[in-house]
């Protein structure tokens, strides 16, 4: 198999569409996760991070007495300085999440004033630490289930826990989260005439009787099995978002994502991507749940993000799906992954001295067997497409959890 669909070397990412210029340079991006660390070990220091010292936080990790140093820098990375007339005042909920911390890193590069609103469940705050103090930038600890007033143009809700040992694991606050989260930032959409967007998923699809999904396909979701708490919650979202579409005049979009992966991605979630790429680098066995025949497709945050700025500003209301449609076994998946630890690792002179082995166990419950996203209206309506090839994508998330492992946070 072959986990690339292109070679071409993406230096920048964004679009310049809908009168909303997200460009951004994709080393700018990296030196925001790929911060610079040390390690100490009795006289001798490595480096280990990225080479970026200008601006954001550095740390040193101490191995002899486990302690880490955290340095603020006084400079932030440079943003762009819009007019007032372009300055969006922009809400994320859940911006301190996986996907969330690269939409903030993205509008802020931007120009736009930012508040991130987050009750820390899932997320933390280290995510976007290196915009606290920045003038366009507000950090909020709040639970979307309470009601929140602020003035905003627009607001991308992602509050909302996305890894099925985090969603069950309080199975009734997703369901609060998901119905009553979606009803405060809609009724906060609906007083200040903001746009809103939410980020619905590929699971209200459910175990799908139709590939690849298209939005218009209604799925096959069971209502009172173990993932029905996140699955019933964005379907009761997306039919609140609506509501207040027909009802209120409120000016929506709906975003299906699909499995996204990428740097910032919590190492215990249970996902796959994070799964395998760790259990590799650590020589561990990798496990495939099942004979590992069932699918998936994988898109790299920077895609989603790209796809998530370009619905909210241009103009299709319905329903869109974001994902990438190249479509994998997981066994081929885990077998690719391997091989791109192992070229990483070669080419460090780092290479663990065994092959890790593939291990197979038992298949969860209501695990779906395939899931591919028909991308078609994203392409036709927001002249979206990923870029990323999966390579690619596991090769940046490698390096970063590399420079975790070394600084001592896995
Ligand atoms: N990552 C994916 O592959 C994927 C796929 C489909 C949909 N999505 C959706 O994208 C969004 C972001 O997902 P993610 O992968 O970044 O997940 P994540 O768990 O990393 O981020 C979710 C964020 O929401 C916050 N949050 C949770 N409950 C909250 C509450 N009640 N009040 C305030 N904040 C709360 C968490 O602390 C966290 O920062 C979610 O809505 C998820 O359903 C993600």
């Amino acid at each position: 198999m072959s986990t690339s669909t292109s070679t071409e070397k993406i230096t920048e990412v964004g679009h310049n569409r809908f009168g909303f210029d997200s460009r951004i340079e994709v080393d700018t991006l990296r030196s925001l996760y790929l911060t610079p660390s040390y390690i100490k070990s009795g006289d001798k220091t490595t480096h280990v991070g990225a080479p970026h010292k200008d601006y954001g936080t550095e740390s040193v990790y101490d191995k002899d007495s486990n302690k880490i140093q955290y340095t603020t820098f006084a400079k932030f990375p440079p943003v762009r300085l819009l007019p007032n007339s372009e300055r969006k005042r922009i809400l994320v909920t859940g911006g301190a999440g996986f996907v969330g911390s690269h939409l903030v890193d993205r509008l802020m590069l931007l120009g736009h004033e930012v508040t991130v609103l987050d009750n820390f469940f899932t997320g933390s705050r280290t995510t976007v630490s290196h915009w606290v103090g920045h003038p366009n930038f507000e950090m909020v600890r709040h639970d979307v289930v309470e009601p929140f007033l602020i003035e905003v143009d627009q607001i991308y809700h992602l509050a909302c826990p996305a890894s099925p040992p985090h969603y069950q694991y309080n199975a009734v606050k997703t369901i609060k989260t998901s119905f009553m989260g979606t009803l405060n930032m809609l009724g906060l959409a609906k007083r200040t005439k903001a746009r809103f967007l939410i980020t619905s998923t590929s699971e209200v699809y459910g175990d799908p009787e139709e590939h690849p999904q298209r939005e218009d396909y209604w799925g096959h979701v069971n209502c009172i099995g173990p993932r029905a708490c996140y699955d019933e919650g964005k379907r009761v979202a997306e039919t609140l978002t609506y509501g207040y579409q027909r009802q209120d005049g409120v000016d929506v979009r709906v975003a299906r994502i699909f499995n996204t992966f990428g740097p910032r991605m919590n190492p215990y979630d249970g996902r796959v991507v994070s799964n395998f790429i760790l259990q590799a680098l650590k020589g561990e066995d990798m496990t495939v749940y099942g004979d590992g025949s069932q699918t998936r497709s994988f898109q790299y945050v920077h895609d989603l993000v790209d796809g998530l700025i370009l619905l909210m500003n241009g103009p299709e209301t319905r329903p869109v799906n974001i994902g990438n449609g190249h479509e994998f076994t997981i066994l081929e998946f885990a077998e690719a992954v391997r091989d791109i630890v192992e070229d990483i690792q070669k080419e460090q002179g780092v290479a663990n001295p065994k092959r890790v082995n593939i291990i197979h166990k038992e298949l969860p419950t209501n695990d779906p067997q395939r899931r591919r996203p028909d991308t078609t209206r994203a392409k036709e309506t927001l002249e979206w497409q990923p870029r990323w090839a999966v390579r690619q994508g596991v090769e940046e998330m490698v390096r970063y959890y590399q420079s975790q492992i070394a600084q001592g946070n896995i």
